[in-house]
């Protein structure tokens, strides 16, 4: 009978266990499966902490199972006094060494990582100007929300962060309301996001493991900022330089003037956005410091709100009750539409794409793959 509910027990806590460690295979989440130089250099510190840590504990163990069990009363008898030690020289000496020799073995790797992942020297050039060749991104996470600027394009968007691959991409971050925290588990570790003053610091996305990943990476906020922190993710949709610079280029195109609707509901909800909607979001990407996220390229997004599988039916819900889906979040009473006037301006934002798709992943998934068996084929008729 006992037997069973230990057995039970033990079934009981592997089923949690499996549950909460499921989530750290994932190779577009996990900081267990590193997806650059940086996330790879901090893996690395957290396996050698890890790694002295149980050395510690266990010897620690060991000791205190040999001496439990050879030092029984019933071994060595009621009268047996152990040698005393208190004040040993030697062994003074070798339990203090042993401690500042762990914390050196740990110290050197660790300080050596920090100093090189706080250098972002090639971000401006030697005149102290942004430095064109790097690919540099303000962020600025608001509540509930990411805005990103990119520096040398004038080029703004929120929500889904594109980087390209195999490279260093910087950031600098800032918070606008409150304390924010920047994180994408995979590529690196968090960066607070300040209300005064910048933090500065680069990740890198290896191209095999953004496609291992689908080229999309979870971002999230790790700072506890309001009711809906939980709730305040974003997307990094990491592509080659190549399809990145399309990505710019196309949308730099809406520079001059904002995307006109198509379709009819589509054109009476742009009227009803610019009417309603556009003292706070932003259509054309060069426009920063906007209240509500830049929605320039809002069709090809990935998520609504940062949370929603992206369709219709949720953006309106969303519209339509802000607040039931993210609490606290300001645009909750911001405009009064109704459920017709909703439904347009869904339709008109769900349009909002840009040209020959080069926004959407999926078709650039599909293009970066053909392009690359196109290359394996010509290899192979060598
Ligand atoms: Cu923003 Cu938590």
């Amino acid at each position: 009978m006992k037997n069973s509910w230990t057995k039970t027990k033990f079934y009981m806590l592997m089923s949690v266990l499996a549950i909460f460690l499921a989530g750290c295979g994932k190779e577009n989440l996990s900081a267990l499966q590193p997806a650059g130089e940086v996330g790879r250099q901090q893996f690395f510190l957290i396996i050698l902490s890890i790694s002295i840590m149980l050395l510690v504990v266990g010897t620690v163990a060991i000791a205190f199972t040999i001496a439990v069990v050879k030092s029984r009363r019933s071994k060595v008898g009621e009268d047996f006094v152990p040698k005393q030690v208190a004040g040993n020289h030697t062994l003074e000496v070798i339990w203090t060494t042993i401690p500042i020799i762990l914390l050196i073995i740990l110290a050197i790797p660790t300080v050596w990582v920090t100093f090189t992942l706080a250098d972002v020297e090639d971000m401006v050039t030697e005149d102290g100007v942004a430095n064109k060749d790097s690919v540099i991104v303000n962020v600025t996470a608001y509540q509930y929300w990411w805005e990103f600027e990119y520096v040398h394009e004038n080029v703004v968007t929120s929500q889904d962060l594109v980087v390209p691959t195999d490279e260093k991409v910087f950031f600098n971050l800032k918070g606008a309301d409150v304390k924010h925290s920047f994180w994408v588990p995979a590529a690196g570790g968090k960066l607070d996001t300040n209300v005064d003053g910048i933090n500065s610091f680069y990740l890198v996305f290896d191209d095999d493991k953004a496609e291992n990943a689908d080229r999309l990476f979870y971002g999230k906020c790790a700072e506890l900022c309001g009711p809906s922190h939980a709730l305040m993710d974003f997307k990094v949709v990491a592509l080659p330089r190549a399809e990145f610079d399309q990505w710019l280029a196309d949308m730099k195109v809406y520079e001059e003037e904002a995307k006109v609707a198509s379709a009819d509901d589509a054109k009476e909800g742009q009227e009803i956005f610019n009417n309603s909607c556009i003292g706070c979001h932003a259509v054309t990407p060069t426009n920063p410091g906007a209240a509500g996220p830049n929605l320039t390229n809002f069709g090809d997004r990935e998520l609504i709100a940062g949370i929603l599988e992206h369709n219709k039916e949720n953006l309106v819900s969303w519209i339509k009750d802000p607040e039931k889906i993210k609490p606290d979040n300001k645009m909750t009473g911001a405009y009064q539409l109704n459920d017709e006037e909703i439904d347009k301006v869904a339709a008109y934002l769900m349009e909002l794409k840009l040209d020959k798709n080069s926004g959407d992943v999926e078709k650039m998934k599909k293009e970066i793959e053909s392009e690359k068996n196109e290359d394996n084929d010509e290899g192979g008729d060598k």
